[in-house]
């Protein structure tokens, strides 16, 4: 069984960006960095993130040997490096000299030099360069004993922007993409629906990037753009994980940024041996608590879910960030809890932005482990070297392990693009909030779950979760008939199975109309002008937004609206097709009809909490397990987790035993503000 995480080590991962470039002219720096780090339970870095103009000084003139020093002296004091290419930011003599790196915006105007992630990723001079420096730090150090790792750039396409530049080599670009999938101009004029106000385009010259200074109100041209924009800058990554591996067999990682709307990480996975993401919620926001933690939640499973395997928090403050208007410390426990939330999602690894604050520019005030003064001696460090002991403690039982859901939720990139860009019933309807409020009665049930997108493989669960898939990509209606009829439990809403994947409506029957047993006629927003409800189980539960107006056609109807001129139309449907079934809600209501309806499904498929535990409100517990198959006994360990400021008291129905302290524990506990405890079998 594979219980490395990454190259050779074995642990859970503690450490963090590390950028020891600012601080060469400061050799009692490193050294204090070094004991800290000792004394922080970190056991790993990330190094070389923006090092690029300290590595190539100079066009062609490389000095890697300040690196090679503290990759070594890391390593022979027990850490271990996870190593980046530089190309998250651009050095003075590339922008100065080669106008073309820089990206040209929307507008048509070339960026000045400055900022970072925002090179040309169609740039013949960027890919050059940026090979060249790649495969110098893969032949300097892809088989050094102390580096596990390839971090290729940082944050792609993270500067704020949609990642796009509409550069001519980018124009020509995606000339050539589109002349690939359509083949000819008829048909991308038939894709693209270009009849409409007279756009038919008679030459491939004519075609160019969706702007707003030009066209951007052809839906089929939008997606292709997107689609473009992400292949693209997936295209120049995939040329630094070429560069890397010509000189070092090491995984290849990139740091994502949870549900990043640009990219479609389900694409970006298959490029990579191991996910790994910044995480960065905005706790005591004083907005809902127990929502970001859902949320936070929801985006760890989704990393998990992108290869189905444990993954890397590559990045997290230890404190505060300092680029939200208002940046709250964490409180004291929330460190800790939020980490292991991460664990329990299936992290193997806890790793900070970044160990020691820098002096000067833009980031002097983001959290850090080290502060700009008093050492270890800050609550900060205290409670990361705390931390670093749990990780210790815990690791045996975790490394190996994963999470491995009976339950998926259909979450879809390229679906949210066609959503947002519909032009239709409600233009605020938001496919990621809704997609989140699906999540969360879950998660206050102890149900972790993972993501798939259209293409995913249905087989491996008993229930999918499908909201607002109004985009049927190729070949998805096919897949959910066949996982309904071989007995798959398949829950969908309104605003589906409207348009193809080239965002064309279809026209005639709902695409599962059979799977369903409906058939689906208007859709409504009566939000501000009538309050309506669904009746479900004796129950009313408040609408809050759209309603499909639906007839049964073959499916039972379980619910029915309350109001309005729909008042008894179907509100939940349930229709038995092969040897499963399939409920079509037809509105979007408050999260207690989910709980309502997920209790129910759950209960009758018996898959309930492993845990057994009576949960209290914000209160969760997430499983990781080892399979047996995967070499010894099954094991099975849970992170009960307390997102609430004020103690909380649950009741364990069975006997466990606290992995940290070797303490049996059953019946009534009480958790503090903020803990997270961690279980096995008793
Ligand atoms: C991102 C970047 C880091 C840093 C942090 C600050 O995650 O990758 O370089 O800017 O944000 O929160
Ligand atoms: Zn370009």
């Amino acid at each position: 069984m594979e219980r490395r995480i990454m190259g050779n080590f074995g642990g859970i991962i503690h450490g963090g960006d590390y950028n020891p470039d600012q601080w060469l002219d400061r050799p009692e720096i490193l050294e204090e960095d070094l004991q800290l780090m000792k004394r922080a339970n970190v056991n790993c870095v990330t190094l070389g993130i923006f090092a690029w103009s300290r590595l190539e000084p100079e066009e062609g003139r490389y000095d890697l040997e300040w690196l090679a020093g503290i990759i070594q002296r890391l390593y022979e004091n027990g850490i271990y490096t996870i190593l980046a290419t530089p190309t998250g930011a651009m050095p003075q003599w590339l922008t100065g000299k080669y106008e073309e790196v820089l990206q040209v915006n929307e507008y048509g105007v070339r960026n000045f030099p400055g900022k970072r992630h925002n090179y040309c990723p169609s740039s013949p001079v960027m890919r050059e360069k940026t090979r060249q420096i790649d495969t110098r730090l893969a032949e300097r150090f892809g088989s050094h004993p102390g580096v596990i790792g390839w971090h290729i750039s940082n944050e792609i396409g993270g500067n704020g922007g949609d990642g796009a530049c509409h550069c001519e080599h980018c124009q020509n670009a995606f000339r050539e993409w589109l002349r690939e999938k359509y083949g000819s101009l008829d048909r991308l004029n038939a894709a693209w629906w270009t009849s409409f106000w007279s756009h038919t385009y008679t030459d491939w010259s004519q075609v160019r990037s969706a702007s707003a200074r030009g066209e951007d109100l052809v839906h089929g041209q939008n997606l292709d753009w997107k689609r473009f924009v992400d292949s693209r800058q997936l295209d120049f990554c995939r040329e630094e994980i070429r560069a890397v591996r010509s000189h070092s067999t090491l995984p290849v990682t990139a740091n994502m940024m949870e549900f990043f709307y640009t990219f479609n990480y389900f694409r970006w996975a298959k490029e990579l041996d191991i996910i790994s993401w910044d995480s960065y919620p905005d706790w005591h926001s004083g907005a809902d608590e127990l929502r970001m933690a859902a949320r936070t939640a929801a985006a760890h499973s989704l990393m998990r879910s992108l290869k189905k395997k444990s993954f890397l928090l590559m990045e997290s403050t230890p404190s505060v960030v300092n680029w939200r208007q208002i940046n709250r410390l964490k409180r004291p426990g929330m460190h800790a809890l939020s980490s292991l939330q991460a664990v329990a999602c299936g992290s193997d690894s806890v790793q900070y932005f970044q160990w020691r604050k820098s002096r000067g520019s833009s980031e002097k005030y983001h959290g850090a482990v080290v502060d700009h003064r008093n050492g270890a001696d800050t609550r900060v460090f205290r409670e990361v070297a705390r931390l670093g002991e749990r990780l210790e403690k815990i690791a045996p039982k975790v490394v190996g392990t994963c999470n491995r859901p009976r339950i998926a939720m259909v979450f879809d990139w390229e679906n949210w693009w066609a959503v947002q860009d519909a032009y239709a019933v409600d233009n605020d309807l938001d496919y990621l909030e809704t997609f989140l409020d699906f999540f969360r009665p879950l998660w206050e049930m102890g149900i972790d779950v993972d993501m798939v997108d259209m293409e995913g493989a249905l087989d491996p669960y008993s229930v999918v979760i499908a909201p607002l898939n109004y985009m049927y990509r190729k070949g998805y209606a096919e897949r959910v008939r066949a996982f309904v009829s071989r007995g798959g439990c398949y829950i969908t809403t309104c605003w589906s199975g409207e348009v193809d994947d080239s965002d064309l409506t279809f026209t005639g029957a709902h695409p599962l109309e059979d799977v369903l047993g409906i058939r689906t006629e208007e859709i409504d927003a009566p939000g501000g002008y009538c309050e309506n409800s669904v009746r479900y189980h004796g129950t009313d539960h408040r609408i809050t937004g759209l309603c499909g107006l639906i007839h049964a056609k073959g499916a039972e109807v379980l619910a029915e609206y309350q109001n309005d001129f729909y008042k008894g139309y179907p509100a939940l449907t349930r229709n038995v097709y092969g040897d499963g079934e399939a409920y079509y809600i037809a509105s979007i209501n408050e999260g207690s009809f989910l709980k309502e309806l997920y209790g129910h499904v759950l209960r009758e498929r018996g898959l309930e909490c492993g845990l057994q535990v009576r949960l209290a409100e914000g209160v969760t517990v997430n499983e990781r397990s080892r399979a047996a198959e995967d070499g010894g006994q099954s094991e099975k360990i849970w992170f009960l987790q307390n997102f609430n400021r004020e103690p909380a008291s649950v009741e364990l129905l069975a006997r466990y035993e606290n992995v940290e302290t070797g303490e049996m524990l059953n019946g009534t506990i009480e958790l503090p503000p903020f803990a997270c405890v961690v279980l096995m079998e008793g």
